[in-house]
């Protein structure tokens, strides 16, 4: 059956976007709209989004938002992606700002106010519209007070009377965890200032509110699910899901190939296909100039792209690259940007190893698909991973992913079978940085002496459909047990 949807989110491919919520966000309501949902996306209207270029219009001038402090006033712009309603709420003194989170060196330090106010705001929105949403559909702390929202406030409230609510959790090392002079201004009554609920340390924690109220909780890979309910993977959350592991499943993110397939891309230099390769050799040469390295089409590159966050496990890799480029004949491009010490150590290797290792450090979605189209290799040894997406791109774009063997990693990538030739990438499940060292040697040694399983993985990765179709359709199943669930709790 089909369903009125709100999606409420941080982060939308194109709109905004830090990290790979902003690539689900963007990708999974398209879907959603195709299999016939009435599907709408709410957004804060951050100051990067431009009114002109998405052809914003106002729709609700002024928006009253009740927060627990009095009221907040705001406006609403409307625009479109791909026939799917996105609203921002226009806040000047909240988003009008450079940074989504961030200033570039430190957090906003009212980000709990901003993004309180932005979860009652997709609340106020609602009413305003007299959209009545069978689903709200909340992701990662920013957006997580509206579980609760939904059932303190406006519990009692019949606008929202068959509306259920689910929380996905992309990562769970961000919890919103905020000092308690917020919770006023929150609204969330002093009564649910309690350890079951908000209460973590004397703090506010936004995550562990949603995993009390929400009626279904997702991850976004199957094996990240059981990770999160065990004590190292949970977070210092752990038990909380545990009450409710039950309502908790997770869901492999889908890949957007509208955006990212090598027959289409029109961010590379050329296109290809399995049936014609020669597109990605002009990618990898221009790999090679664009990052200073030296122009050989018979040495394999090994890409990185990533945040440079102690989740993506670089440090890892920082003790062993030295060795790794004085005994292997290869190359390194990397991409990133973070922590500073990451930053500096990765951003300094292209003047100790000229023509051997090339870096950017920043943010840069053009030298991404650059780097997934002209690399032989996609190195991720994270250690932890709830999905990861630029394995999923690598494959498609026949660049060979390196994982370490968890969360979605494990579950996206097929594990290199040396007798066989099968598989789609190569694992490794220490983590540490010999196994960093030995697993990229397994990779490269197969690029030099068993060239024919290389191109078989190729075309195998090539060949994978991480479609957002699938996706789609356990989110909807996702949405039936959660209407069944609120049903229960009313
Ligand atoms: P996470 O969300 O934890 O950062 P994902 O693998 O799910 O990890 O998604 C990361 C997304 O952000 C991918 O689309 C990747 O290409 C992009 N990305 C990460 N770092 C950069 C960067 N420095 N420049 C451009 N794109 C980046
Ligand atoms: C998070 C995770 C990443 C996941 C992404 C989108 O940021 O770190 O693994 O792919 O969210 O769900």
């Amino acid at each position: 059956m089909t369903k009125k949807i709100l999606i409420a989110t941080s982060e939308a491919v194109p709109f905004a976007k830090t990290g790979g919520l902003g690539d689900v966000c963007g990708a999974l309501p398209k879907v959603l709209k195709q299999n016939g949902h009435d599907v709408r996306i709410v957004l804060p209207r951050y100051w990067s989004i431009d009114k002109n270029k998405y052809q914003l219009k106002k729709i609700i001038s002024p928006m009253g938002v009740q927060m627990g402090t009095g009221t907040v006033w705001c406006e609403v712009l409307e625009g479109v992606l791909e026939g799917v309603p996105v609203y921002f709420i226009d806040h000047e003194n909240y988003f009008g700002r450079a940074g989504i989170y961030d200033d570039g060196k430190r957090e906003y330090p009212d980000n709990a106010e901003r993004f309180g106010f932005f979860s009652k705001a997709s609340i106020q929105l609602c009413k305003d519209l007299g959209f009545s949403p069978d689903i709200i559909h909340s992701n990662d702390w920013q957006t997580a007070l509206i579980s609760a929202y939904l059932k303190i406030g406006e519990a009692h409230d019949s606008f929202f009377q068959n509306t259920a609510s689910v929380f996905s959790i992309h990562n769970i090392a961000y919890q919103g965890v905020f000092p308690a002079s917020s919770y006023s201004f929150l609204g969330l009554g002093d009564e649910n200032f309690n350890e079951s609920k908000f209460e973590s340390y004397d703090r506010i924690n936004f995550m562990k509110g949603a995993i009390f109220y929400a009626d279904a909780i997702s991850t976004v890979s199957p094996t990240h699910a059981e990770e999160i309910l065990s004590p190292i993977g949970g977070n210092g959350i752990a038990q909380y899901l545990q009450r409710r592991r039950d309502d908790v499943c997770g869901i492999l993110n889908g890949a957007d190939y509208d955006h990212w397939n090598p027959e289409t891309d029109s961010l590379i230099p050329a296109n290809y296909s399995i049936s014609n390769m020669e597109g990605k050799n002009i990618c990898k040469r221009e790999l090679q100039k664009e990052f200073l390295l030296e122009e050989d089409p018979n040495i394999p590159i090994v890409g990185i792209v990533s945040r440079f966050a102690k989740q993506k496990g670089f440090e890892l890799l920082a003790p062993v690259i030295k060795s790794i480029v004085q005994n292997m004949r290869v190359q390194f491009v990397i991409l990133g940007s973070g922590e500073k010490n990451l930053e500096d150590f990765f951003g300094g290797l292209p003047a100790k190893y000229p023509g051997r290792i090339g870096a950017w450090v920043g943010y840069h979605n053009k030298k991404a698909h650059l780097i997934e189209a002209g690399a032989d290799f996609f190195l991720m040894p994270s250690l932890y991973e709830p999905c990861g997406l630029n394995q999923i791109y690598s494959m498609k774009y026949g660049t060979l992913p390196i994982v370490r063997e968890t969360g979605g990693l494990k579950d996206s990538v097929e594990q290199y079978d040396e007798v066989l030739g099968a598989g789609t990438g190569f694992h490794f499940e220490a983590p540490n940085s010999d196994a960093i060292y030995y697993t990229v040697g397994w990779a490269i040694s197969t690029y030099y002496d068993r060239p024919d399983h290389f191109k078989v993985m190729r075309e195998r990765g090539m060949k994978t459909n991480f479609c957002w179709q699938d996706a789609a359709k356990e989110y909807e199943a996702l949405y039936d047990r959660a209407l069944g669930r609120k049903a229960a709790w009313s």
